[in-house]
């Protein structure tokens, strides 16, 4: 058993900052709703449904990039950070959204990606024209390795594989260089070791934040500062075991959180957001955090980040690489978030998710979307709103929605899965066998239209949309669920209040109990109040057998209140023992253990 400490123990729950009680919705626009019938979603397609995340109670709106953007890699590549890409609109259209939802009492985060640019990015044009130019040092550009000739195979100035297949280095057959790209080629790292970089980065921040928006999601921003020696030399990553000769390697030692990275994202608070007086949020995504080091990232005396998105229990299902799946293990998840709680109790903040534009959907990847979709997405649901952090929705997962039945690459869109596809189909593999592996991770899932209603296209687009919607959209849909009591959407409501509304949810230490049990997920927080101590316990039954809860955790038929419950049955019970002893498939209880604080 772990407990954590409760963080603000003097302050009480008015002094903790105002984003331990929110949570936040993601928006991938592109999917999200579209305005003009072109089949893309866009920024007036998001104004026109502000009402939804009203309904659903978020405070903050996540917005992926909605920059102009050759969209190699859907707006991840970026050539122009001042402008809007017209397919989502213009800055008018962003000033509207932004207006539109701060006079509904909700604030607009941006997506900010300054690992990398795109090749079409002014600055990267300005650095290819010329070894002399004044901005080649922009970008890591490199000869090839020593000895070798430009473009000979293994020539690349390291090993190191891409996150979208084949080398991070791309030959400049005018200048005979390579560049570094961690992502795809469109996709050039800047070289953050350069000060004019780093000044040219906080100058447009700053002129988002006084264009109103309220902070930046930052795109792996732990990859921001590469080991590079005296010499500017960067080094080659180990080599998977077995391998064939001039195989690729794994170069992340050198470059997630790297040497200067806590330097310069103290550097960039000082710049940007420091004497602001603005309610601000800061969230970093970075790939391969770890506890010890999200501490310092999220230490608020060291002003660095106000959270960070780790990668830790997104990868409990992935042997090696996110294409090879291995059984989804309860108690390994337990293990996890337990440590991330226990390491973020004093010091820091932990964000909580399940689902983004990246990761497979969560009812479908370790809930139950056929027989018992609306139970195990809202129990998955309850066990993650009930820890202590800041939640984050991704679009449609209010919904329940699932992963696509993919059965042809036609499908496909997300650059990631079409390389994947092309190298392991190039290597000898069958496509057939391949696209299986691809569909239940492929990005791709979370990418398919919000399903606004059963008309057309889930009443995503009048138009064609540029992927497919999900074929279950006459049955999933947002119509459908509004007035349901008993709906996913409803449930996610009533999550979203109770952090709203309990201190003791936004606030209250953590402890996980029965660490060994395979399906039951039980923890209980709790919060001394001026009126109190204040405990809840929550038990989540992970699996579609029954459980008898007077077997392995009898405590729970002590319980003097049922605060939130995702049986149909059992809504709007509060009395506990009126509560049966055995929990349903996939069932979730929230119980008050102390009288009321
Ligand atoms: C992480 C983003 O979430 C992902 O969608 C993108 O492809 C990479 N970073 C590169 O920007």
């Amino acid at each position: 058993m772990t407990t954590a400490r409760q963080a603000h123990p003097a302050s009480g729950h008015e002094g903790a900052p105002w984003w331990t009680r929110a949570v936040v919705y993601q928006v991938w626009p592109r999917s999200f709703a579209d305005s003009d019938g072109d089949g893309v979603g866009d920024l007036r397609g998001i104004t026109g449904r502000l009402d939804h995340l009203v309904d659903l109670g978020v405070d903050v709106v996540w917005l992926s990039p909605v920059y102009r953007s050759p969209q190699d890699d859907a707006g991840y590549d970026i050539s122009d950070y001042t402008d809007v890409d017209p397919a989502f609109g213009t800055l008018a259209d962003l000033d509207e959204l932004i207006e539109g939802l701060h006079a509904r009492g909700m604030k607009l985060v941006m997506d900010l990606v300054v690992n990398h640019t795109s090749d079409e990015h002014p600055w990267f044009v300005e650095s290819r024209s010329s070894k002399d130019s004044p901005k080649r040092d922009w970008y890591w550009w490199r000869g090839p390795r020593e000895g070798m000739a430009p473009g000979a195979p293994g020539a690349e100035p390291t090993n190191w594989r891409s996150f979208f297949s084949g080398p991070t280095w791309e030959l400049d057959e005018a200048s005979g260089e390579y560049y570094l790209h961690l992502f795809s080629r469109k996709q050039p790292d800047l070289n953050w070791e350069n000060p004019q970089v780093r000044h040219a980065v906080y100058a447009m921040m700053r002129g988002w934040l006084d264009r109103g928006v309220d902070g930046f999601r930052m795109d792996v921003v732990n990859f921001l500062s590469k080991d590079v020696d005296l010499e500017g030399a960067l080094a080659d990553g180990p080599v998977p075991e077995g391998s064939a000769p001039g195989a690729l390697g794994d170069g992340s030692a050198s470059y997630v959180s790297g040497p200067r990275i806590h330097e310069f994202l103290a550097e960039m608070h000082e710049q940007v957001f420091a004497g602001r007086t603005a309610q601000l949020l800061t969230v970093g995504e970075m790939p391969g955090v770890t506890v010890e080091d999200a501490v310092l990232f999220t230490d608020p005396a060291r002003r660095e980040v106000d959270m960070v998105f780790q990668f830790e229990h997104v990868s409990l299902d992935q042997e090696g690489s996110k294409w090879a799946r291995r059984p989804f293990d309860l108690r390994e998840l337990k293990a996890s978030f337990g440590r991330w709680q226990e390491g973020l109790a004093s010091t820091g903040w932990n964000s909580l998710y399940w689902n983004n534009h990246d990761q497979p959907r969560i009812v479908s990847r370790w809930g139950d979307d056929g027989e018992h979709r609306v139970r195990s997405a809202t129990c998955l649901a309850t066990l993650l709103h009930l820890h202590r952090g800041t939640p984050y929705v991704y679009q449609g997962e209010e919904l329940g929605m699932a992963d696509f039945p993919f059965t042809s690459p036609d499908q496909l869109r997300d650059i990631e899965s079409l390389n994947h596809l092309r190298e392991q189909v190039a290597l000898g593999r069958e496509e057939a066998e391949v696209l299986a592996e691809i569909a239940g991770a492929s990005r791709d899932n979370a990418r398919t239209p919000v399903q606004w209603d059963a008309g057309p296209n889930g009443g995503f687009t009048t138009g064609e949309p540029w992927i497919a919607v999900n074929p279950d959209a006459d049955q999933v849909n947002a119509a459908a669920q509004r007035d349901d009591e008993h709906s996913v959407l409803a449930h996610y409501r009533r999550l979203i209040a109770l952090r709203h509304d309990e201190p003791v949810v936004a606030l209250g230490d953590f402890t996980m109990l029965l660490p060994d049990h395979e399906h039951l997920y039980a923890f209980t927080r709790r919060w001394d109040s001026a009126a109190g101590p204040d405990e809840l316990l929550v038990v989540c039954n992970v699996s579609g057998e029954q459980l008898d809860l007077a077997d392995v955790l009898p405590q729970a038929l002590e319980a003097r209140e049922v605060v939130l419950s995702n049986a149909p049955a059992h809504l709007g019970q509060t009395d506990p023992g009126l509560l049966p002893a055995v929990l349903g498939p996939w069932e979730a209880r929230v119980l008050r253990m102390s009288a009321r604080a």
